[in-house]
């Protein structure tokens, strides 16, 4: 395994001597376009946590964004079964990577590419993983935000998006880190990419003997979400997790309770009614965004 960020200086100086001038001139070029940072591999353990809390299965198509020797997209698609995509800017990592696939018999689901991160179609994806330094994070945030389809994973390995709240993380002693970054604990964060649901919502509930309509107004800071209704009501508790909205809104003798699935301009679920009247069905259409 290529493991540049443990090399002392003496033998980095050796190296480098050895090397023809046309070969550091390449290598000097390719440090310059590594933006994300340099070459650190994540250790298998917290790669196995990173799949298991992005819950990768046969389903998935991993893209790993910075993915060194492939270990990530490499892992998901030989103990997972998933299918995958490493982006790489050092093609001497993506070469070792697909020699990899091939050894592992899994060249067909596990696929290596030089690829500025910035240029890759993330479109297929349905889970992202990450472990690039906090600057290129937050430079890579608007594009997986707006590019992965909602219910998207993405899981990072010790740095995060700011102010995106991530849906889940978790820290845990990893001694091997030690060596790496000499820290011996990691972190790996999850994030449900949200549908996008800001905007003016005509909304409609029937069944179980309501019969309303009104207009919704919802703006949206990633999940988070916030509202009024075209009666003065505020909404309550409004949440999403990839399509899945929950949002409620006052009632007389209690709160209506909103559950429902969010799909580009529709919405449509179920409204647990206040004061214990039973479950309407509610839709819902947007009108403006
Ligand atoms: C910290 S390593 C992570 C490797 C792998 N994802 C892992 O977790 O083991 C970051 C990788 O991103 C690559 N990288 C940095 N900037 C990049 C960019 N702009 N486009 C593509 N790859 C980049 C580096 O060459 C390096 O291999």
């Amino acid at each position: 395994m290529i493991r540049r960020h443990c090399w002392n200086r003496r033998r980095v100086l050796g190296a480098l001597a050895a090397l023809p001038v046309a070969r550091l001139a390449a290598a000097a070029d390719i440090d310059a376009k590594r933006t994300g940072g340099p070459y650190v591999p994540t250790p298998q353990v917290v790669v196995d946590e990173m799949l298991r809390l992005g819950r990768v299965g046969p389903e998935d198509f991993v893209i790993d964004l910075g993915s060194g020797d492939g270990v990530i997209v490499l892992t998901a698609a030989q103990k997972l079964k998933a299918r995958g995509m490493g982006v790489e800017i050092d093609p001497e990592l993506v070469l070792l990577a697909n020699n990899e696939a091939k050894r592992r018999g899994i060249a067909d689901r596990a696929v290596f590419q030089v690829q500025d991160v910035f240029k890759a179609d993330l479109g297929k994806a349905t889970v992202v993983t990450l472990y690039l330094l906090p600057g290129m994070m937050m430079n890579l945030r608007p594009k997986i935000y707006s590019e992965l389809r909602p219910g998207a994973r993405v899981v990072s390995h010790d740095y995060h998006f700011d102010d995106w709240q991530p849906d889940d993380q978790y820290t845990w002693d990893v001694p091997e880190k030690e060596a790496i970054n000499g820290v011996p604990r990691a972190t790996v964060y999850l994030w449900i990419v949200p549908a996008k649901v800001a905007g003016r919502w005509q909304v409609k509930v029937t069944g179980s003997g309501a019969a309303e309509e009104y207009e919704l107004t919802l703006r949206q800071r990633f999940q988070e979400l916030d509202g009024t209704d075209s009666r003065g009501a505020r909404v309550i508790a409004a949440r999403l997790r990839g399509g899945d909205i929950m949002f409620s809104l006052p009632g007389s003798g209690g709160r209506n309770i909103y559950r429902g699935r969010v799909t580009g301009d529709a919405m449509e679920g179920a409204v647990e009614r206040a004061g214990g009247k039973g479950t309407a069905r509610f839709s819902a259409t947007r009108v403006k965004p």
